[in-house]
């Protein structure tokens, strides 16, 4: 366990502005900051930052803290390595020195750190060690798929060799137990026990995070067996969800635009020919988390993905998500003619000259659209003209602009040759409806809200909403005043036990409250509560905070109200205890 001195200290140091600044644009609106939440994906911001007691909130998710709560989310860290994080940030040392949990996982991880990199080692040696198998391994690479040996290097590229106990020999020499291989995923366990090395005859394609360590691996087959490309499980230092390849070189080029490959073969094809900054993601189809991580790296990012139907649909996911994390999409168009399926396959076709002048012609996503929709359609025929001018319609409506509608809407109308003013008048249409299914669906969440219909966090509130909304005006005024504990929690017999809290989660934060030891515990909710209910905890504070009265007086009612309410509530619904319900089946079995 951190000192709580030393989390208070890092707090206080932590400018929550700035962290959150660092991932997510934020705007001056009075005292507070507001901007898009990186948390879940919407339009219009309803993430809020409060300088002013250095937390923040999300009024479309619900998700709120502190910089530890922030940094433990967005992170994906545990408490401690969020900590951790923040400390580093300003410049604090964390000892450990006394806590062998933390040091334990310390531990692992650099184990498989340096597994990894031993493993990368070894593959890699293999490649070039000139056995009749290696040398078909490396003539993949060198001849099929034309890479040069500074490439491999590069890279890190290897080869693991066609033997279920080669890499576990060895790296039990260098002192790995057969645990710790499993560990990293380079070794597993077969059902009787046999331990053996996961990646057979296969090419290597290490995975590099931005601090250099080899956290994963790609294996790519030969031949035309399945699975072609097999990746590392998640491990304590991968998850696919949250990394990209190539990312460890391409994060040095990419501050204007970056380019998203589908696979490891295309990244490297494109390094190679010197557009550095070419990202894939994992073997997985791109995540939201993936698409805020590139936000952090860079403005625009070309879309460069296969040109079969399955690269369709994948561009329209991802164009979705970079939108949603703020990114400039744009997206590449490999010639028809070309009969290149992917950005590797042209390169060595037509160079990279060639290769350049398509990323220069990449399209913006309405003209990429557009023409998609013109190629599928033969607008000679009325009936599918039409229905270029209801998807183009349906498209311009979702721009948020009322000039860039009005731009689209002139183009679609020259190519078309209709009246530019009546398409306008169908994409107005378009767009109030969806403003009014907008506001239909954000009051119906709301309703909801208030009565806690589909309430994750206080599962219970909708049971009574009228006595959680009490319960949550008493642990609001409790978070806020130290008076207020004092007066209800300190005196010889306490005004408040947590039996009088109508909600499991009530009497849990309750609970927390009476416990606390002062002021300063705090800061370390995140220690005890999930993200989740943080920001619950959160809200109910700021609900309060902004109200002009919390004298005594609200707060004697309140609890007055809050134990009235709950005994009146138990009454109603008393449910048979168990002496009761002995009572009824001995009374059962005598009648019968
Ligand atoms: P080649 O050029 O044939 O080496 O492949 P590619 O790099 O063009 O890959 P492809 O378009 O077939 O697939 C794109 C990416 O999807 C690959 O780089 C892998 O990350 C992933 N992928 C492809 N096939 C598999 C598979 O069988 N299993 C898994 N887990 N991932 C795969
Ligand atoms: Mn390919």
């Amino acid at each position: 366990m951190i000192s709580r001195q030393i989390i208070d200290d890092i707090l206080a140091r932590t400018d929550i502005h700035g962290l959150i600044s660092s991932y997510v644009s934020l705007k001056r609106a009075g005292s507070k900051y507001s901007g898009l939440c990186p948390f879940h994906s919407e339009k219009t911001p309803s993430f809020t930052v409060y300088p002013d007691d250095n937390s923040f909130f999300c009024f479309g998710c619900g998700i709120g803290g502190n910089a530890i709560t922030f940094a433990k989310k967005i992170e994906n860290l545990d408490f401690e390595d969020a900590v951790e994080m923040l400390a580093r940030r300003v410049g604090i040392t964390v000892s450990h020195e006394d806590d062998l949990k933390y040091e334990a996982k310390r531990h692992d991880k650099k184990r498989i750190y340096q597994m990894n990199a031993d493993a990368a080692r070894f593959f890699n040696k293999q490649l070039f060690s000139d056995t009749p198998k290696s040398r078909v391994a490396l003539e993949y690479f060198t001849k099929k798929r034309e890479l040069s040996l500074a490439t491999i290097k590069h890279f890190g590229l290897g080869y693991a060799p066609d033997d279920f106990g080669v890499l576990l020999k060895h790296m039990r020499s260098l002192g790995y137990t057969e645990d710790e291989l499993i560990s990293a995923y380079l070794c597993a366990r077969s059902k009787n026990g046999n331990v053996y090395d996961v990646f057979r005859n296969r090419v290597m394609f290490p995975i590099i995070d931005v601090s250099g360590n080899v956290i994963a691996f790609g294996g790519r087959v030969l031949d035309d067996s399945k699975p072609k490309y097999l990746n590392s499980a998640d491990t304590p230092v991968f998850n696919k969800k949250r990394n990209l390849f190539a990312l460890n070189y391409a994060r040095h080029t990419c501050s204007e635009t970056m380019i998203l490959c589908e696979g490891y073969m295309d990244v490297i094809a494109l390094h190679a020919a010197d557009f550095s900054n070419a990202v894939a993601t994992l073997g997985t189809a791109i995540t939201p988390e993936q698409a805020r991580l590139m936000k952090r790296y860079t403005k625009q990012v070309v879309i460069s993905y296969d040109t079969d139907e399955a690269g369709r649909a994948a561009a329209d996911k991802a164009t979705k998500l970079l939108e949603e994390a703020g990114i400039e999409v744009k997206l590449l168009k490999l010639p028809q003619e070309s009969g290149a399926k992917d950005p590797d396959e042209y390169i060595r076709k037509f160079g990279r000259d060639k290769f350049r002048a398509v990323i220069e012609d990449s399209r913006t996503k309405f003209n990429y659209y557009f023409e998609r929709s013109l190629s599928r359609h033969d607008i000679g025929v009325t009936a599918e003209k039409i229905k270029v001018i209801n998807e183009m319609c349906e498209l311009i409506s979702t721009y948020y602009s009322v000039a860039e509608r009005e731009v689209y809407a002139v183009l679609v109308a020259d190519k078309l040759g209709v009246d530019k003013a009546n398409l306008l008048s169908d994409i107005e249409k378009k767009v109030s409806k969806r403003n009014k299914e907008r506001k239909y669906k954000d009051s119906e969440s709301e309703k909801n809200r208030m009565l806690g219909i589909g309430d994750k966090v206080n599962v219970d509130y909708a049971k009574a909403p009228s006595i959680a909304k009490i319960e949550e005006t008493v642990l609001g005024l409790l978070l806020l005043f130290p008076s207020h504990r004092k007066r209800s929690l300190q005196s010889s017999v306490p005004m408040l036990t947590s039996d009088d809290f109508f909600t499991e989660f009530g009497k849990k934060v309750f609970d927390f409250i009476s416990n606390a030891e002062d002021d300063a515990q705090f800061n370390i909710l995140d220690n005890f509560f999930t993200p989740e209910e943080v920001g619950r905890i959160t809200k109910i504070k700021r609900d309060r905070m902004i109200l002009s009265d919390n004298g005594d007086k609200v707060f004697d009612d309140a609890v007055h109200s809050l134990r009235e309410q709950v005994k009146k509530q138990s009454l109603s619904n008393k449910k048979i205890d168990i002496g009761q319900l002995d009572d009824l089946i001995n009374s059962m079995r005598k009648s019968n």
